[in-house]
């Protein structure tokens, strides 16, 4: 199959593998000096799926895998890594330039000590490849998602290798490259799944602030690569951002708030009906299709452990499976309003049998 390429920016090519709902970028980048000499460096190769096609890619660009200088890692995943040692093996003048953190796994591969290059030995970060005059500056992106990940600048096109940092999975419809407001869902998706917090992801974007001149295209391992107006965008977008332990957080709080209202409902329960709240009690700490949802002692609900509005759902089936049908009503009424003094969101299915019911009584009094 041949390989779908793209020149992104001066001597700077996309290959893009086909998976259609998440795919790997590859890019190659030839430096080359005022004689026609060039130096060629592959930026995070991909697998075992894409030799195929990079290998043919280098043929046309560069007459092979064998004329590779550099092969610049991001970070160590499988996604990234695992093709570099069969490049290394037919590219013998090949380095890999990578963080240290990244080297400490990636040489797990079986890749000798002589063959990797620090990014942070470089001053400032930055390489003057003396050969071209081109300057490339590395250019960290910590804890995006991983401590030692790094992202690359090219100052001759402008354009930002920035790893899994702006990635995302497709949801553009268009086929083409670029991002468009179709892409920020997939991007924010991406983010939310994989990226650690939002402090890693605002530091990033304040990196990618200060470097000069300000790049004109973020080109990301997955997704689409992202220019013009959408560049300062969804960088401003991702820096506010909630991810990864942001929405743990978001839902350790929501769940507090839960096991009060569920309290605060109980103690109602026994007050009012207390042969439904030793019989839903009972249900609560038998085993059975749901009851492990809430950690119960001592007749207190401690814990939930799913997310709140499925614990919510859990609960009310519970509650109506140890209480008589004309009690429903009520109840429901009951619980909704502990709920809602804690601030906490109705599901929809408590709703719907809210409707549900209300229909039925409109039904029977004009019926
Ligand atoms: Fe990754
Ligand atoms: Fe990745």
């Amino acid at each position: 199959m041949t390989p779908e390429i793209h020149e992104i920016g001066k001597n700077f090519y996309l290959i893009k593998s086909k998976e259609k709902d998440f795919h790997r970028n590859i890019y190659i980048k030839k430096f080359v000096g005022p004689h026609g000499e060039s130096i060629n460096m592959v930026m995070d190769p991909g697998t075992a799926l894409d030799y195929p096609s990079l290998s043919k890619a280098t043929k046309e660009l560069i007459g092979g895998i064998k004329n590779i200088h550099i092969i610049f890692l991001s970070h160590q995943d499988p996604d990234v890594s695992s093709n570099i040692s069969p490049i290394l093996a037919s590219a013998p003048k090949a380095m890999v330039f990578t963080s240290i953190d990244t080297w400490r796994l990636v040489k797990m591969y079986g890749i000798p000590e002589q063959r990797f290059k620090p990014v942070e030995s470089f001053k400032n970060d930055v390489l003057k490849i003396k050969r071209t005059g081109t300057f490339i500056q590395f250019v960290p992106a910590r804890y995006c998602h991983f401590r030692g990940a790094y992202m690359f600048y090219d100052h001759e096109s402008r354009i930002l290798f920035s790893g899994d940092f702006m990635a995302g999975l497709n949801t553009k419809k268009d086929p083409g490259i670029y991002a468009n407001e179709e892409s920020w869902e997939g991007i924010s998706l991406f983010h939310q799944i994989y990226m650690p917090t939002q402090k890693a992801l605002r530091a990033t974007v304040d990196r990618i602030g200060l470097l000069s001149p300000p790049p004109e295209v973020i080109a990301p391992q997955h997704g689409d690569v992202v220019a013009g107006e959408f560049l300062a965008e969804f960088l401003t977008r991702l820096s506010s951002l909630s991810v990864g332990v942001d929405l743990e957080e978001g839902l350790e709080a929501e769940k507090e708030s839960l096991i009060l209202a569920l309290t605060s409902f109980m103690d109602m329960l026994e007050m009012l009906y207390p042969e439904v709240h030793s019989s839903l009690l009972d249900t609560l700490t038998h085993s059975g299709d749901f009851t492990t949802v809430f950690d119960v002692a001592g007749g207190t609900i401690k814990g939930v452990k799913l997310i709140p509005s499925s614990a919510i759902h859990y609960f009310w089936k519970a509650l109506a499976g140890s209480s008589p049908e004309e009690t429903h009503d009520e109840l429901r009424g009951m619980f909704i309003s502990s709920l809602n003094s804690f601030g906490l969101e109705i599901p929809p299915s408590l709703k719907e049998e809210e409707k549900k019911e209300g229909s039925i009584d409109l039904t029977k009094m004009f019926g």
